[in-house]
């Protein structure tokens, strides 16, 4: 059973893989460090965590995680910033955000001071897998998914914590081209939507590939009711600038995940007077600012993608083209105030940077 101060077992490896990363072609999820943080859920109570070599699982074929979808994840980044400290960008939102998840998935919560101190244990162990170049970050995947090995409808009474990481680069090497869709539904209103599980992205992978054979890398979802209001990308929120205002679906309805760089870029945004707008942001109205002139930008946001330009929007038969990368001025600000905070070159007046 957990104790009050927290011990973490620590079982290093002997034959680290760093030696064999090809680190001039990093790609994105390909490449994974020597550890692995696990601690299990038994009988009410977490048990004790523990630091393995990175290894496969062995699972019960019945796992329920597997059957019905008790499965929740996060994503988040540290970072080796100049003066060689290592950082991790806002565990405590990670944390939050990975509570609620749990609640909505009927999953034991972890706590957030342990959420986070485990991820800082899990980064500690292998810093260094953590890239110093320019871009490039350690990618934090902790996840939890329900074990028990039985057939029937009803929360598994066992779970597994696990914490992996993997250096990257960028998500995408290019500003990205997304497609409005209009008849596929990512999430409803009563949904999971705000909850980051598992069946989330499953169930956005066939309209996702449709997309993607018509030339775009991602969607933009519509509500699932009447298709008409912009909700989120697939890997990412969105953000647009009309007429100098930042505007962005809000994250009131429980459709969108309430992504932590948005929110990020909007703190920094409105820290310089940027006037923002969190509200309902219909399908016509962006539309009618890409005619009119007034679109001036539009961006994604994501820990894996961070600020990701769009270029182009499909919209029905049409492809509104954006203006020219170069001209983004305020996104290629944010962008490069938001990753000097991460890399120490801007000073985090925010907190948001832990120390590992
Ligand atoms: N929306 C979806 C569906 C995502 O998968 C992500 C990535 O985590 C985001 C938005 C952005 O969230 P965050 O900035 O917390 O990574
Ligand atoms: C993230 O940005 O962490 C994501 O979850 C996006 C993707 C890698 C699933």
């Amino acid at each position: 059973m957990l104790q009050d101060t927290l011990s973490v077992k620590v079982t290093r490896s002997e034959n680290s893989r760093i030696g064999q990363v090809d680190w001039e072609n990093l790609q994105f999820g390909r490449v994974f460090s020597d550890h692995m943080l696990v601690m299990d859920y038994k009988d009410g109570v977490w048990q004790q965590p523990e630091i393995l070599p990175f290894a496969n699982l062995s699972l019960h074929p019945a796992t329920s995680a597997i059957h019905y979808g008790q499965s929740i994840f996060e994503g988040l980044k540290a970072y080796r910033q100049d003066n060689g400290d290592v950082i991790i960008f806002r565990p405590d939102m990670n944390a939050k955000r990975f509570e609620e998840s749990c609640e909505r998935m009927c999953m034991p919560v972890v706590p957030n001071d342990l959420f986070v101190e485990l991820i800082r244990k899990a980064v500690e162990v292998d810093s260094n897998w953590i890239p110093d170049k320019e871009g490039y970050s350690l990618y934090i995947r902790p996840f939890l998914f329900a074990t028990d090995g039985f057939v029937g409808i009803r929360p598994s009474e066992t779970y597994k914590f696990i914490v992996f990481t993997c250096p990257v680069g960028q998500y995408y090497n290019d500003p990205v081209k997304v497609k409005i869709e209009e008849y596929y539904t990512r999430a409803a209103v009563g949904g999971v939507g705000r909850a980051k599980t598992a069946g989330n992205y499953g169930a956005s992978l066939f309209p996702a590939r449709k997309g993607q054979l018509q030339g775009f890398d991602q969607l933009v979802w519509t509500d699932a009711l009447e298709h008409k209001y912009i909700e989120e990308s697939g890997t990412m929120n969105i953000v647009f600038v009309i007429d100098g205002v930042l505007v962005t679906p809000s994250e009131d309805s429980d459709t969108i995940l309430r992504g932590i760089t948005k929110r990020s870029v909007l703190e920094i945004a409105r820290s310089w007077g940027v006037p923002i707008e969190e509200r309902k942001v219909s399908v016509q109205e962006i539309v009618d600012a890409h005619k009119n002139g007034s679109l001036q930008d539009a961006f994604g946001a994501g820990t894996a993608a961070t600020v990701a330009q769009i270029v182009k929007i499909g919209y029905r038969d049409e492809v509104l083209e954006l203006p020219a990368i170069e001209t983004r001025h305020l996104s290629n600000k944010i962008k490069e105030h938001l990753n000097g905070i991460k890399s120490g070159t801007v000073k985090d007046d925010y907190g948001w940077c832990l120390k590992v």
